[in-house]
C-alpha cells in the first residue's frame, strides 16, 4: 500500500485491501466530520431536526448534484441504490402483472426487489466478451409488451463491464430504463447523465466518492420527477421533487451532512487525474496477476471499468458460487481482500485499484496466488 496515502484511511494495514469497489472506504478526515456532525445533532436534536439539518441537507443534494454535472432540481440524495430502485419501482407502481428487465451481469438489488413487488423478470443474457450492439440487442429481446422498466448497470458488479448505456436505451425505447451505476460517480469519467436518454440514474457516493455510508444520489428525468416519493414518506407531505428526499423522519442523517467534505477528499486526492493513475495501476497489476496465474484475461469489445477488472482464474477455479466463497476465504486468510468471482461456469478474480494501491499490492498477491489455489498457507 502506498503508506503517504493510506493513512489517509483507517484500513487495517495487515490486510491488503483490493476491493474498494465493494464498500468503499471512509477516509479518517470524511468520518470525523461525520461524527462532528453527529455531535452537533445530539447537543439539541430538536433544534437540529427542526431548524438546521433542512438546510444542511439541501445543501448536501445541490453538492452532490454539482459533482455529477446534473441541475439541483434533478437529483435527490437516497441512502443507496437499493433504495434509488426500490423509489423508482415504488414511484411507477410496479407490481403483478409487469414485467421487469434485469441483465445476467446485473446486481440482485433490482431483480430481488422487482419480484418482492410480485412483478416477473426477465433477463438479458450476454456473455463477458459481448460486444456493445450484442448487448443492446440482448436487452431489446428480453422486452415484452408487459416490461415497464429495464434496469442496466453501468459499471457490472460481477464482470466489471462499462455496458453501453445509451446504446440499450435506443434499444428498448419507449420503456423507462433506470440505470444502475452504483460504481459510477468518482470512477467513471465523461458522465454526462442527461444525454443517455435514460428516465432514472443511481449512483452510489460511498464507494469511489469518498463520501460516508449511505449516500447516494438518484436523478430522474423531468416527467418522473412527481411520481417520486422516498420510502419513508414522514415529513415529506406537501414537498416536491427533489426537497421531499431531504428530511426523511428520524434517521441519522449525518452521512449527508458529510457528503461535501467526502467529495472534497476526492478533489484532493487528484481527481480525474488520481482515477486515470488508478486505472494505468490497475493494468500492470492485473497483468502481474495474469501472468502467475497463465491465463487470457477475458476481452471483447466493452471495455472493462477504470478501476475494476477481472482476471480469468485457471480452469476449475472457483467456477461455482461455492468455490468462489471457499476461495475467498482462504485468500482473505492469507491478508489479501479480492473476490473470486464465479460467472458463466468460469472463475475470475475482480482487482480493484484505488488510491491508496500501489503496484507492490498486486505482486504480493500475484507471488500468493500459486500456494493459495494449491491450498496451502503462503510462505
Ligand atoms: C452494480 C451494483 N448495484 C448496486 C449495488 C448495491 O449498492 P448498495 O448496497 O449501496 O445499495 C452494488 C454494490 O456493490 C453494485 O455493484
Amino acid at each position: 500500500m502506498r503508506r503517504d496515502i493510506a493513512e489517509l484511511f483507517e484500513l487495517d494495514p495487515a490486510l491488503t485491501h483490493l476491493n474498494h469497489g465493494a464498500f468503499g472506504a471512509v477516509p479518517r478526515s470524511v468520518r470525523e466530520a461525520q461524527d462532528r456532525a453527529r455531535a452537533r445533532i445530539e447537543r439539541s436534536p430538536m433544534r437540529a431536526f427542526r431548524d438546521e439539518l433542512p438546510a444542511v441537507l439541501a445543501d448536501a443534494r445541490a453538492r452532490a448534484a454539482a459533482f455529477l454535472g446534473l441541475p439541483a432540481g434533478s437529483t435527490a440524495l437516497v441512502r443507496n441504490v437499493t433504495e434509488a430502485v426500490g423509489v423508482v419501482l415504488q414511484g411507477l407502481g410496479i407490481g403483478p402483472g409487469d414485467d421487469v428487465v434485469v441483465s445476467n451481469h446485473g446486481y440482485l438489488t433490482a431483480g430481488w426487489s422487482a419480484e418482492a413487488r410480485g412483478a416477473t423478470l426477465r433477463t438479458a443474457e450476454f456473455p463477458v466478451d459481448a460486444d456493445p450492439a450484442k448487448v443492446a440487442a440482448a436487452f431489446a429481446a428480453a422486452v415484452t409488451d408487459r416490461t415497464r422498466l429495464v434496469v442496466v448497470d453501468q459499471i457490472t458488479s460481477p464482470t466489471a463491464l462499462v455496458l453501453p448505456v445509451a446504446e440499450v436505451a435506443a434499444a428498448v425505447a419507449p420503456v423507462p430504463v433506470l440505470v444502475d451505476a452504483a460504481h459510477a460517480p468518482g470512477a467513471l469519467p465523461g458522465l454526462d447523465v442527461e444525454a443517455l436518454g435514460v428516465a432514472f440514474w443511481a449512483g452510489n457516493l460511498h464507494k469511489w466518492a469518498y463520501t460516508p455510508r449511505a449516500a447516494a444520489a438518484l436523478w430522474v428525468a423531468p416527467g418522473h420527477r412527481e411520481d417520486m416519493r422516498p420510502l419513508v414518506t414522514s415529513w415529506s407531505h406537501g414537498l416536491s421533487f427533489p426537497e421531499r428526499f431531504d428530511l426523511q423522519g428520524t434517521v441519522d442523517h449525518s452521512a449527508w451532512a458529510a457528503v461535501a467534505d467526502g467529495l472534497e477528499v476526492w478533489a484532493e486526492l487528484g481527481g480525474w487525474e488520481q482515477v486515470a493513475r488508478n486505472a494505468d495501476l490497475l493494468l500492470h497489476g492485473a497483468e502481474h496477476v495474469r501472468s502467475a496465474l497463465g491465463t487470457e484475461s477475458p476481452h471483447g469489445g466493452i471495455p472493462s471499468a477504470p478501476c475494476l477488472r477481472l482476471v480469468a482464474l485457471p480452469e476449475g477455479v472457483a467456477d461455482t458460487t461455492e468455490s468462489a466463497e471457499a476461495l475467498w476465504q482462504r485468500l482473505h486468510a492469507a491478508g489479501f481482500v479480492v473476490p473470486p468471482v464465479a460467472f458463466d461456469g468460469r472463475g475470475y478474480l475482480r482487482l480493484a485499484a484505488a488510491p491508496y494501491n500501489d503496484e507492490d499490492d498486486y505482486a504480493r498477491l500475484a507471488a500468493a496466488l500459486p500456494q493459495i489455489l494449491a491450498g496451502a498457507a503462503p510462505a
